[in-house]
């Protein structure tokens, strides 16, 4: 009887250490605390699975726990004012200095938008609001954060339109006055999907003549940037990385678009480009965008292309803003993009780097070669990671120094 408990028990732990075990590549720091984090994270994805298998609950609905688990009261502090706002019908976060100032100095402001794939995530995260502090105190600026509505239950582009109502709002000379915010000093940025929103905002609010106040700069910290090739060469390297495999980003497209399982099948074979779609790919081609050591050993491929007419168009810049054309990359401001290695999206934000810099716009681009997706959130107990924490201040130095 003992023999067969202690086979029993051998089983599982050999079960238990191999769930916990993901290839982590050497040059990751702090790499068993990675790979317990991902543990979490894919017996969350696993759960997410069996709920929506057995009816009981929806994939996103489940994921969502990551979001309620990092929630936080933004309170204000003795440095940090916290107030709730209504921009133009959208809920948002200011950040505010408390420290005594001249009245007559104004303010420079950094507009910020949360990641999570369009269908996780809030301003009201622990390490959102942390960084939103962070910036306060050491920039001083005002930071708004803004709470724009999720995917599934609101599709494209309802997130999109609420970030861009909000800013529009915000960037209203009165509105900005009220704040004590300098016009000529506005930046937006955001991480993963929230720096999709930011790059797309930043592409129209630059496309309209009358809007007077233009941003200043946009910071781009790992941004999903095209929804149309879905296996570039850092999908392909990239598809069983921790944080964000191939299949969460895959579904997280999917849902900001439509809850049609047709889509999702479609693109995780990247077969999902129509007709109308196809014209755009020349926007994403690696062969030509991203430089030589960034493709590897993988070889350039032609995309199929489907002929079924009901097939969602995805060529929509306001999605993926990497298929924006030149005449509007080129009137864009002074733009940071980081990328991370161990990245699906590392070759988006990279492709943007190029097509930015051939539109003669001024970029910096901070590739972290031990990076993951999803670092700069490590910033908080149980899940801190060094690198995180430098990642942080290398963003916000460029902030201080260009914004
Ligand atoms: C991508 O670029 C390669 C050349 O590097 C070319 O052969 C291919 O046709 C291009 N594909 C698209 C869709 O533009
Ligand atoms: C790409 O092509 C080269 C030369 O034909 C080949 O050696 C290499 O294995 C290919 N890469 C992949 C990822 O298939
Ligand atoms: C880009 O911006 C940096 C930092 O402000 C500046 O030093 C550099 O001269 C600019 N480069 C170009 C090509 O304008």
């Amino acid at each position: 009887m003992r023999s067969t408990g202690t086979f029993v028990f051998l089983c599982m732990c050999a079960l238990t250490a191999y769930y916990i075990y993901t290839p982590v590549p050497e040059n990751i720091e702090q790499r068993w605390k990675l790979m317990i984090t991902d543990c979490f994270f894919r017996s969350l994805g696993h759960l997410a699975d069996l709920s929506e298998l057995l009816g009981l609950a929806d994939y996103m609905d489940v994921m969502m726990l990551v979001t309620f688990l990092e929630r936080v009261v933004p309170v204000s502090d003795e440095r940090v004012k916290v107030t709730e706002a209504s921009f133009d019908g959208v809920e948002v976060l200011v950040y505010e200095s408390r420290l005594d100032r001249r009245k007559s100095e104004k303010r420079r402001s950094v507009i910020y938008l949360h990641g999570g794939g369009w269908c996780l995530g809030s301003a009201k995260m622990g390490p959102y609001d942390l960084l939103a502090r962070q910036m306060v105190t050491e920039l001083d600026a005002v930071v708004v954060s803004i709470e724009y509505r999720l995917a599934p239950l609101h599709h494209f582009p309802v997130p999109f339109d609420d970030v861009y109502h909000a800013v529009k709002y915000f960037l209203q000379p009165d509105v900005l006055d009220r704040y004590e915010v300098d016009p000529e000093r506005v930046a937006v940025s955001g991480d993963s999907a929230g720096g999709n929103l930011a790059a797309v905002v930043t592409q129209q609010l630059h496309l309209e003549p009358d809007q007077l106040v233009k941003i200043k700069v946009q910071a781009l910290i790992y941004p999903a940037l095209q929804a149309l090739d879905l296996n570039t060469p850092s999908y392909q390297q990239n598809r069983h990385m921790p944080i964000l495999p191939r299949t969460l980003m895959v579904r997280f497209w999917s849902e900001y678009f439509t809850s049609d399982k047709s889509i999702l099948t479609s693109m995780m074979t990247n077969k999902h480009n129509s007709a109308e779609s196809a014209a755009m790919l020349k926007f994403v081609n690696w062969s030509i965008f991203l430089p030589e050591p960034y493709r590897r050993t993988y070889n350039y491929s032609a995309l199929s292309i489907s002929t079924d007419k009901t097939l969602l168009s995805l060529a929509d810049p306001r999605a993926s803003p990497l298929i924006a054309p030149d005449a509007v990359l080129h009137h864009l401001p002074k733009t940071y993009i980081l990328t991370c290695e161990y990245d699906v999206l590392r070759d988006d934000g990279v492709m943007y780097v190029t097509r930015l810099r051939l539109a003669g716009v001024n970029v910096t681009h901070e590739h972290y070669e031990e990076g993951f997706h999803g670092t700069i959130m490590f910033t908080m107990w149980p899940t801190e990671f060094q690198i995180a924490h430098r990642m942080t201040d290398n963003y916000l130095l460029w902030l201080r120094e260009n914004l």
